[in-house]
């Protein structure tokens, strides 16, 4: 028996002002775009905003539906309309916040399970790493270099060959 040990590193500053410019830029973004979610169930509004490649900007917002299985997290419906708009294209970084009718949005969320799975994906596809911009309203943000760090011993596409 041996046993192995998965860690990673991720940067925090203590607020958006530390970040490199390019990325304040996401970061603000994503706050913005958290006004196009349609979320009224739970009230908790989710922004994500990419640079790709190319130089493009592109942004998604969680779709919830009374069906609640039926909803989109923000990040995945960011990674459907960009699969549309610029196939193949890498992401160079993606930067999600939120906003919440009950609690205050002053510390980062990260994607959920399936959406690290999606992402995880999307990495593999474009053979690029994905830089993840995490953060609030206020308060610290976090920067993951790569998505793939989020999702240790992933199911892959390498099984179903
Ligand atoms: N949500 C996202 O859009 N992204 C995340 O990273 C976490 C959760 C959405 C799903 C649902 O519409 C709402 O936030 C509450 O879970």
């Amino acid at each position: 028996m041996k046993e192995n040990k998965y860690e990673f590193n991720y940067r925090v500053y203590e607020s958006i002002d530390e970040l490199p410019e390019d990325q304040q830029q996401l970061l603000k973004e994503a706050r913005n775009v958290t006004e196009k979610a349609y979320a009224p169930y739970s009230n908790f509004q989710v922004g994500a905003v990419a640079k790709m490649e190319n130089g493009e900007i592109v942004s998604g917002s969680n779709q919830e539906n009374a069906s609640f299985p039926v909803g989109l997290c923000a990040e995945r419906v960011l990674l459907g309309t960009i699969a549309n708009l610029f196939p193949r294209v890498p992401v160079e970084a993606m930067a999600v916040s939120y906003k919440s009718e009950t609690q205050k949005s002053d510390h980062p969320i990260s994607p959920c399970g399936m959406c690290r799975q999606a992402l995880q994906e999307y990495e593999s596809r474009v053979s690029h790493p994905m830089k993840l911009i995490l953060g609030g309203m206020e308060g610290p943000v976090y920067v993951i270099d790569s998505a793939t760090k989020l999702l240790p011993l992933a199911f892959t596409s390498e099984e179903l060959r």
